[in-house]
């Protein structure tokens, strides 16, 4: 039989993991065992966490799994409706209670936006992995984490989650309390809120982005130029000149008649 894909590092003993590896919940048939499964020391901390509390993930498959049988009051968002079946028959033929459960599918974004903005105690993103689903997932729930709770950020290997790992860890609203390679999780350590402007961020995300906006700097300067030089010969700054240009219809079936 397939094993589950995840690290075979030591782990805490509790036969739930052993479950997991003898018996993949399949939620995704393209991966070789059958499910894209979080590291086992991710699904360890998840564990060790969650008991009791009120949870939220992006994603379905193994570590929903682990949230409900922690008896998190735990709403898993995922894409493909099976996912949530696979996952639901698997708890049922493993003893794992699933009253506390909520799955809903639907790509995450809407789904996040449509649900009510309850607090919550931990947030695993683990969705849609491309820029700009982890800063979705991470925008439209993270402000419902609640003052010492955490963000679990997985698969930070990959450019979307990594952009959104390496900016929180220069946050100092949210604590890092472990970089284990492939997973990340945070403590939300102040008061926050999402009217924040770039002004306010005064971190840079990492000395290479510093790198980055100095080697972008001739362009800019250009730009500069070239916007110094458009003003000069018009004689007007751009944004003048749009105030005496006249409004053209957007189409011709939206042209009011002229009044003239
Ligand atoms: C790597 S798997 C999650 C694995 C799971 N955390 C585990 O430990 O087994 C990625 C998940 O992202 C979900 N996903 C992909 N695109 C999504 C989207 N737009 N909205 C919500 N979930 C999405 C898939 O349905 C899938 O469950």
């Amino acid at each position: 039989m397939a094993t589950v894909e995840i690290s075979s590092r030591a782990h805490s003993g509790d036969p739930l993991f052993a479950d997991i590896r003898r018996d993949p919940p399949k939620a995704h048939p393209s991966a070789p065992a059958g499910v894209w499964s979080a590291t086992l020391d991710c699904l360890e901390f998840i564990h060790a966490h969650a008991g009791g509390k009120v949870t939220l993930e992006t994603g379905c498959g193994a570590s929903t799994i682990v949230f409900t049988a922690v008896a998190a009051a735990h709403t898993s968002v995922f894409l493909g409706p099976t996912e949530g079946e696979v996952v639901a028959r698997w708890c049922t033929d493993h003893g794992v209670d699933t009253a506390t459960l909520t799955l809903l599918a639907g790509s995450s974004p809407e789904v996040l936006a449509a649900i009510p903005p309850d607090p919550i105690d931990i947030l695993f993103i683990d969705g849609c992995h491309a820029h700009p689903f982890p800063q979705l997932d991470w925008y439209l729930a993270a402000p419902r984490v609640r003052a010492d709770g955490i963000v679990i950020v997985d698969d930070i290997q990959l450019p979307g989650p990594a952009s959104l790992h390496r900016f929180l860890r220069r946050d100092p609203r949210w604590e890092l309390l472990i970089d284990a390679g492939y997973w990340s999780a945070f403590r939300r350590a102040a008061e926050w809120d999402l009217s924040t402007e770039w002004a306010s961020q005064t971190h840079s995300v990492d000395g290479l982005d510093r790198v980055r906006h100095l080697a972008r700097a001739p362009r800019r300067l250009a730009a500069m130029a070239r916007n110094a030089r458009n003003a000069q010969r018009l004689g007007v700054a751009p944004w003048q000149r749009a105030s005496h240009t006249p409004r053209q219809p957007l189409s011709s079936h939206s042209a009011e008649p002229d009044a003239g």
